[in-house]
C-alpha cells in the first residue's frame, strides 16, 4: 500500500455505496410478493438466534448501510437498550435515519477505523455484509474489540458462504478486491485483538463468525 492508496480506496467505496443508498434495500431485501424488506427473514431470525442480544444492552451495527438489521435489533431490545448505526457512507446513514425514527438509535457517519465510541461500552458489535470492504481488517478487529465490554461479542456475518461471497465480489469491479479472509486469517485477527472464537459457520447461504471478549469476572 502506498501513502495515497488509503484515501482513494476509502473515497471510491464511499462513492459506490452513497450512489446506491436510495435503492439498497429494494435491490437486496425486498420480497417481490409482499413488497416488504423480508426476503431474508428466515436467515435473519437464524442469525439473531445464534447472536442473542441483551435486551437492555448496547448494540453496534457497523457498515449498517440503510439499516436492514434495524427492525430485527430493535424488536429484541427493551426501552433501555441502545443501538448505534455506523457507516462511512453518509447517504446510507441519511436513508437509514429517514426510515428508522426511534429514540434508542444513534446514527454515526464514520469509518470503522475512526468511530467515536466509548471503549468498553458495547455488548454486541455486528459486522453484517461489510467486513470484506474494510481496508485494514486486522486493525478493524482491534478497534471493534476495544469498544466491546468484557464479555461482549463480535459477530461477522453474511448471507453467503465465504466462497460465494468472494465469487460475488470478483464479478463487480468496484469491490473485486474486497475478499472475506480465510478461516486461519480470521482466527489470527481475533486472537491478536484478544477475542475468543465461539462459533464459526461457513456454509452455502450463511456465514457467521462469533467471538467474545474475555470477562475476568466470569468464574468459568
Ligand atoms: C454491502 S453494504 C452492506 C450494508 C448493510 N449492512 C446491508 O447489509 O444492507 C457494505 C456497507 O459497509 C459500509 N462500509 C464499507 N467500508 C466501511 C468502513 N471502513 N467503515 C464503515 N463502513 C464501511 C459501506 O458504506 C456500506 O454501506
Amino acid at each position: 500500500m502506498n501513502a495515497d492508496s488509503a484515501p482513494n480506496h476509502h473515497q471510491a467505496h464511499r462513492q459506490f455505496f452513497n450512489e446506491r443508498a436510495e435503492q439498497w434495500l429494494d435491490m437486496w431485501y425486498k420480497d417481490p410478493e409482499s413488497g416488504q424488506y423480508t426476503r431474508f427473514d428466515a436467515e435473519f431470525q437464524r442469525l439473531f438466534g445464534l447472536v442473542p442480544l441483551p435486551p437492555d444492552g448496547s448494540v453496534l451495527d457497523v457498515g449498517c448501510g440503510s439499516g436492514i438489521l434495524v427492525p430485527y435489533i430493535l424488536e429484541r431490545l427493551s426501552d433501555r437498550g441502545r443501538l448505534t448505526e455506523v457507516d462511512c457512507a453518509e447517504q446510507m446513514i441519511a436513508v437509514n435515519r429517514r426510515l428508522h425514527a426511534d429514540p434508542r438509535i444513534a446514527f454515526l457517519v464514520a469509518d470503522v477505523m475512526a468511530m467515536d465510541i466509548q471503549p468498553a461500552s458495547i455488548d454486541v458489535a455486528i459486522c453484517f455484509a461489510c467486513f470484506p470492504h474494510f481496508e485494514h481488517k486486522a486493525e478493524a478487529v482491534q478497534r471493534l474489540s476495544r469498544v466491546l465490554r468484557p464479555g461482549g461479542k463480535l459477530a461477522v456475518a453474511h448471507l453467503m458462504s465465504s466462497a460465494e461471497l468472494n465469487q460475488h465480489h470478483r464479478k463487480h469491479e468496484a469491490v473485486m478486491h474486497d475478499m472475506l479472509p480465510g478461516a486461519a486469517d480470521m482466527r489470527r485477527y481475533l486472537a491478536a485483538a484478544g477475542l475468543s472464537l465461539e462459533l464459526s459457520l461457513d456454509e452455502p447461504g450463511f456465514y457467521l463468525l462469533l467471538a467474545s471478549k474475555p470477562d475476568d469476572r466470569d468464574p468459568r
